[in-house]
């Protein structure tokens, strides 16, 4: 559990939001919700509260931040907006899209943000809570999920327990329940850095230009920096496309395929993300040996699905 202090969980009403609002204003930082996960929430523009987020995920300082912000306007403080990155925003935002941009010169981050790079990961999260955040502080809040780096990403409140953040503002279960899509904007192109909520065929047909996966084809693709560090490991080991029940282990179901608990009995693969964080948390906790998961088919949120799992099943390999 957290960390020395202790961890209050608040509701996310007015006062919930005010409370955190004035947190974040004096340089604190607080766990809050988004449509996708859970997030550690700080001033994108102060160095003592960044340095801060980065100290409680124990998150290497080469892995930069995403910065939240309202909207267009708000995106255009820190970051030069092509039109391809115009189109994206008006047709997605707010939403699980985080665009990667040139950064301004003069933008309002302290450089802990971005590692360093000349670009910036922005995006408008669809969460009134969130919005009502980013609104009260009136410029970015950075924040990465709300895990210890490495771990499962929080959907819920009572995961943050993990972390320690004094403050966790609560506002139930994430309805999404996969980080963002994460998508590195260029002249003419786009690169989907990590695989996420929005699936890249509705990227590629509203945007009108292919979508190249990083690391593939000839050129040389700049990557998502966390995607190269060890992820979403559970504390057990993880097989997948499982279909069979095993003494010792923790089956997780898909549609036909019941499982000890299914994370959608009609084989939708929007609800199975919408409870794959949370699956992953009550089967490292049902005293099995192992985590089993079925077949989850390769489309729509299913791509970022198997992504996760086989990170997850890689890290799990790793473990000592
Ligand atoms: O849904 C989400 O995106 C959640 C919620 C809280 O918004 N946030 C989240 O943040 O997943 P995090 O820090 O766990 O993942 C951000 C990813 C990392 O892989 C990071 O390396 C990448 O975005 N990233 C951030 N800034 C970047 C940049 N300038 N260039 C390339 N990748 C960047
Ligand atoms: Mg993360």
């Amino acid at each position: 559990m957290g960390g020395t202090r202790p961890q209050r969980r608040i509701a996310a009403d007015d006062r919930g939001i005010a409370e955190v609002v004035r947190q974040l204003k004096a340089g604190g930082i607080a766990a809050v919700p988004t449509e996708t996960v859970y997030g550690l929430a700080a001033d994108a523009a102060n160095p003592a509260a960044v340095a801060r987020v980065f100290r409680a995920k124990g998150r290497p300082a080469a892995n930069p931040l995403i910065v939240h912000v309202a909207n267009r306007e708000m995106a255009a403080r820190y970051a030069e907006i092509p039109p391809l990155a115009d189109r994206l925003m008006a047709r997605f935002w707010p939403g699980p899209l985080t665009l990667v941009l040139p950064r301004r010169a003069d933008a309002p981050l302290t450089g802990a943000v971005t590692a360093g790079l000349p670009t910036v990961a922005l995006r408008a999260p669809d969460h009134p809570v969130m919005q009502a955040v980013i609104r009260g502080l009136g410029r970015g809040v950075a924040a990465p999920s709300a895990n210890v780096s490495g771990r499962l990403s929080p959907t819920r409140p009572e995961h943050v327990a993990e972390l320690a953040v004094p403050l966790v503002l609560d506002a139930g279960p994430c309805r999404l329940g996969l980080e963002s899509s994460v998508v590195k904007v260029e002249e003419d192109r786009l690169v989907l850095l990590r695989p996420g909520s929005l699936d890249s065929a509705t990227l590629a047909e509203a945007a009108g230009v292919p979508v190249e996966l990083a690391g593939a084809g000839a050129k040389e693709a700049p990557e998502a920096p966390g995607t190269a560090f060890r992820h979403y490991a559970p504390r057990l080991p993880l097989d997948l496309d499982v279909t069979e029940a095993a003494a010792g282990r923790f089956l997780l179901g898909f549609g036909p395929v019941p499982g000890d608990l299914n994370l959608s009995p009609a084989g939708d693969v929007a609800e199975a993300a919408a409870n794959l964080f949370a699956a992953l948390y009550r089967a490292e906790t049902s005293g099995a040996e192992r985590i089993g998961v079925a077949p989850i088919p390769a489309e729509g949120a299913g791509i970022a699905i198997r992504d996760r799992l086989q990170r997850a099943a890689a890290a799990s390999r790793d473990r000592p």
